[in-house]
């Protein structure tokens, strides 16, 4: 296939961009470059430029003849977003209705989108299933959905196909540690993690250590990067096969606490980094993890990946990339 993929130059979608040309697909790269990082998609095609430059978007498509779109350009803070809505609306809602409206333009109809676990705020069931109810904690939250929404309606109305993906919490690395995630545009656990660790940040803080769980600190589904990339080309497939919209899940079905990951990291960086313990921080919810059914069966993905080996990837890519692909 070929394929646009919007914020292809940042975290998640360079590791995508990699896998698709390993698996024989054409890409094209469109991203701001705001934070994406050329060095991450090596020779891949890219238009530095914006998803709302709705001119700009048809022209890609037709000049390249491309025939689908991945995408993951969006501001990604839920924090940040509670501090400036406004640029969240601007970019994720806005930013994705240009590139809709160029995709019409040029009659390309295929999408597969990112959208977040954020959707269901604090769940109200366990494990989270597609079925839970949606009520999102944040703009950040409230964008996903609202481009959820947006995607049912363009379906409707224009028959443009999409797969929404609701990642849980994305982590890891290239296996080799040549490309992750750089810790100055994250509020990620495990890059904060990393980073202490590597005495290039504050001691890690943990936040609630009286929690229901089994070890009293709170717990979240983490996924590999690459087990997220290989779902995005499962859902390309999809499309071109089954021709319908669709939303998964995509997390791992296995909850992990925060001091699984703190003592993961100190085995395996083999450092005994200090930890501070902290009072719950409001608003945190205790436990949240994926029902990755759906996704399983329909998609017939499954992710590859444990903790072990996204913390090993992890620590491969911060301590030989201290200063993420910058310096
Ligand atoms: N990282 C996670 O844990 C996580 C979890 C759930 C959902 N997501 C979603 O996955 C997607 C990718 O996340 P990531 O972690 O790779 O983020 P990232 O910030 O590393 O990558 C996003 C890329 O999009 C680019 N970009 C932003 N706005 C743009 C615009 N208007 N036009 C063109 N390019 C633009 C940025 O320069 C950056 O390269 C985002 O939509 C994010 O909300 C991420």
């Amino acid at each position: 296939m070929n394929v646009l993929v919007t914020g292809g130059a940042g975290y998640i979608g360079s590791q995508t961009v990699h896998a698709l040309r390993a698996g024989g697909h054409r890409v094209v790269v469109l991203d701001t470059m705001e934070f994406g990082q050329r060095a991450a998609i090596a020779d891949t095609q890219l238009v530095v430029g914006n998803v709302a430059d709705t001119v700009l978007v048809e022209r890609v498509l037709r000049d390249e003849r491309l025939d689908a779109v991945i995408h993951f350009a969006a501001y990604k803070a839920p924090g940040e977003s509670m501090e400036q809505p406004e640029r969240y609306f601007a970019n994720n809602v806005s930013g994705t209705l240009g590139l809709l409206t160029g995709m019409l333009k040029a009659n390309v109809k295929r999408l597969v989108f990112s959208s977040s676990c954020a959707v269901y705020g604090t769940p109200s069931q366990l494990p989270v299933s597609e079925q839970n109810a949606l009520h999102p904690e944040s703009p950040y939250g409230e964008t996903k959905l609202m481009v959820e929404e947006m995607l049912k309606w363009f379906d409707v109305c224009h028959g443009l196909r999409s797969v929404a993906l609701r990642y849980f919490n994305a982590a890891g690395a290239a296996l080799d540690g040549s490309n992750g995630e750089d810790w100055t545009y994250t509020l990620n656990l495990i890059p904060l993690v990393m980073k202490a660790a590597l005495g290039k940040g504050p001691a890690i803080k943990v936040f609630g250590t009286d929690y229901p769980t089994p070890d009293g600190t709170a717990v979240r589904d983490y996924i590999h990067v690459l087990d997220l990339a290989d779902a995005h080309i499962k859902a390309l497939e999809y499309l071109e096969r089954e021709q319908t919209s669709n939303i998964f899940n995509l997390g791992t079905g296995t909850g992990s606490s925060v001091k699984q990951v703190v003592d993961l990291t100190k085995q395996v960086s083999g450092i005994d980094f200090p930890v501070e313990y902290a009072p719950r921080r409001p608003g945190d919810p205790i436990a949240v993890w994926a029902d990755n059914t759906k996704v399983r069966t329909v998609l017939g993905w499954q992710p590859k990946y444990n903790l072990h080996e996204i913390i090993d990837s992890a620590w491969r890519w911060h301590s030989t990339h201290p200063e993420g692909f910058g310096k």
